[in-house]
């Protein structure tokens, strides 16, 4: 008889993982089941985000921003750095380190937790009576049931058609993360988050950077006054962006990759540059699942369909994170994982999308939760804005880093705030006030009248509270 448990999640990513911590710590018997690999054909639970997304990109957007601070900062604050270089493969080297302490992080949780780890591919084979068959194709093959089942196989590069990944000259997230040598010239397609991020790491480490983006107006679902603020930052950087442009044929040889596109004003150009990453969104992960062998339902984008508490079309299937609707984020995976996890204990697990907070760890970072100043218009709802700048605040000053601001937006009639957003040093931080004074329904009025360390960037956030109602104390 093959080995029973209660709970079965099939993917070891921030959703999958922690779906299984908090079933085990609910008092479930439980299997997660994950066929990453690392560099020596190991497992290296953590999925995207541990391995090539969140947490390599962190390291080296970290490791890059020091070089640019010495390279063009350091100076400001009277430090001279004479034979600054570049190590890259130590650079390299550093960030799988970081990935290394994650995976083995998780899989030491899994012990804690005495959760059952299999390293393998996950497939349904049928339903029965004891709950799901589910084959892991490992080193060994093998088949275990669990009562319920969690998907949480996240996502994949969205590929350009004609322009399929090599990771050497046409390159995903993971090729991005691991470029042996500094290009000379780098293309990115697309300007969302992976993008900017990207593109700013490589730019810091001295690349020749263009970004290509289809759309006419950068950075679209970020609140319009602070894209507007950042754009002007990465101009400045010299981070090339073109936006409105039309992608046409893309070639790769021995030299790099040439990238046929048209401007905004429908003039043809040709891009020539030494690597192209392709960052133009990501696609729900089924591959290898066998979802048809159990008549599991998929959405109309190809992810798994759930309703709103991550209900399957199956009983007792449950699916969370990159592979159903909603943000990719590693934060809303885990949060659903909770959910989920809560919800099959008979528990009532619940996730606030309005309050799914976003970053990009550009610099300066953009950070936002709730309604942006357009979507508020849209939408008809009258509301107070309130703005503060980074210009205005001492602790900035004294960092010497004053680009960006803090913005309020709040319900015109009751001061609720409906929406935060900064551009600016340290804005992955500072959102953390605001997320937590959404979930408390707080108005403005509150945070302006809470008291924030001084010197602090928080000052710049109970500032702009207090811009809601024109009363900024310091500027
Ligand atoms: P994943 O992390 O994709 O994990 C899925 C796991 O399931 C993988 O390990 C996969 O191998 C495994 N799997 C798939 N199918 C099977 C199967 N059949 N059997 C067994 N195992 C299987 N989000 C943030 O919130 N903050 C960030 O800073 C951030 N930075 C990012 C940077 C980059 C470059 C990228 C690409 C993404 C970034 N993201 C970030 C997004 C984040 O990585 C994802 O939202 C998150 O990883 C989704 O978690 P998940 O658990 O749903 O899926
Ligand atoms: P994205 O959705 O953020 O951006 C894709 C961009 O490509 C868009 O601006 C889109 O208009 C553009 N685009 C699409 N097709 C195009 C084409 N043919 N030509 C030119 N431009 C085109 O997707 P991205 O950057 O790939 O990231 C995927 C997801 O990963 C993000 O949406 C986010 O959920 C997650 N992520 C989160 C991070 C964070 O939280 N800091 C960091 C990196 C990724």
């Amino acid at each position: 008889m093959s080995k029973q448990f209660d709970v079965i999640v099939i993917g070891g990513g921030p959703g999958g993982y922690i779906a299984a911590i908090r079933a085990a710590q609910l008092g479930f018997n439980v299997a997660c089941i994950d066929e990453w690999k690392n560099g020596k054909g190991g497992p290296a639970p953590g999925g995207t985000c541990t391995n090539v997304g969140c947490i390599p990109s962190k390291a080296l957007l970290q490791s890059s921003e020091h070089y640019d601070q010495a390279n063009h900062h350091f100076a400001d604050h009277g430090i001279k750095v004479e034979g600054l270089g570049i190590d890259l493969a130590k650079m390299l080297a550093r960030k799988d380190q970081v990935v290394k302490q994650n995976n083995d992080g998780i899989l030491y949780l899994f012990k804690k937790n005495k959760i059952s780890f299999f390293h393998g591919r996950g497939s349904f084979e049928k339903s029965g009576d004891a709950g799901y068959d589910i084959k892991v194709a490992g080193a060994a093959e093998e088949t275990i049931t669990g009562k319920h089942i969690i998907v949480a196989t996240g996502s994949n590069a969205r590929a350009l058609p004609g322009a399929a990944f090599d990771e050497e000259n046409i390159l995903s997230n993971d090729g991005a993360l691991r470029i042996g040598a500094v290009p000379k010239k780098l293309g990115l397609i697309g300007s969302g988050v992976i993008g900017l991020e990207m593109g700013s790491v490589w730019r810091r480490l001295g690349a020749e950077v263009t970004v290509l983006e289809a759309l006419p107006t950068f950075l679209g679902a970020v609140d319009e006054q602070i894209a507007k603020e950042a754009k002007k930052a990465f101009d400045k950087q010299g981070l090339k962006i073109e936006l409105g442009v039309k992608v046409g044929e893309i070639k790769s040889g021995k030299n790099g990759v040439s990238v046929a596109w048209t401007n905004a004003k429908g003039e043809a150009q040709t891009l020539e540059v030494d690597k192209l990453i392709v960052s133009i969104g990501r696609v729900p992960n089924t591959i290898g699942l066998n979802a048809e062998a159990v008549g599991l339902k998929l959405d109309e984008r190809g992810a798994i369909a759930v309703d709103d508490d991550c209900k399957t079309s199956l009983p007792n299937v449950w699916a969370i994170g990159d592979v159903v609707r909603g943000p990719m984020l590693a934060h809303k995976a885990e949060e659903e994982g909770v959910a989920v996890a809560e919800r099959i204990a008979g528990q009532h697990g619940h996730v606030n999308f309005n309050t799914v907070p976003w970053v990009i760890y550009t610099s300066p970072e953009i950070a936002w939760v709730g309604q942006t100043e357009q979507q508020l218009k849209a939408s008809g709802r009258a509301y107070k804005a309130g703005t503060f700048p980074f210009l205005a605040n001492g602790r900035a000053r004294a960092l010497g880093d004053t680009t960006g601001m803090v913005k309020f937006l709040a319900d015109a009639a009751t001061d609720e705030i409906l929406g935060v957003h900064i551009v600016g040093p340290q804005a992955s931080e500072l959102i953390s006030e605001a997320v937590v004074a959404m979930e408390f329904k707080a108005s403005a009025e509150d945070i302006a009248r809470i008291c924030h360390a001084h010197p602090s960037l928080s000052e710049a956030t109970k500032e702009a509270a207090l811009a809601v109602d024109k009363r900024t104390l310091n500027f």
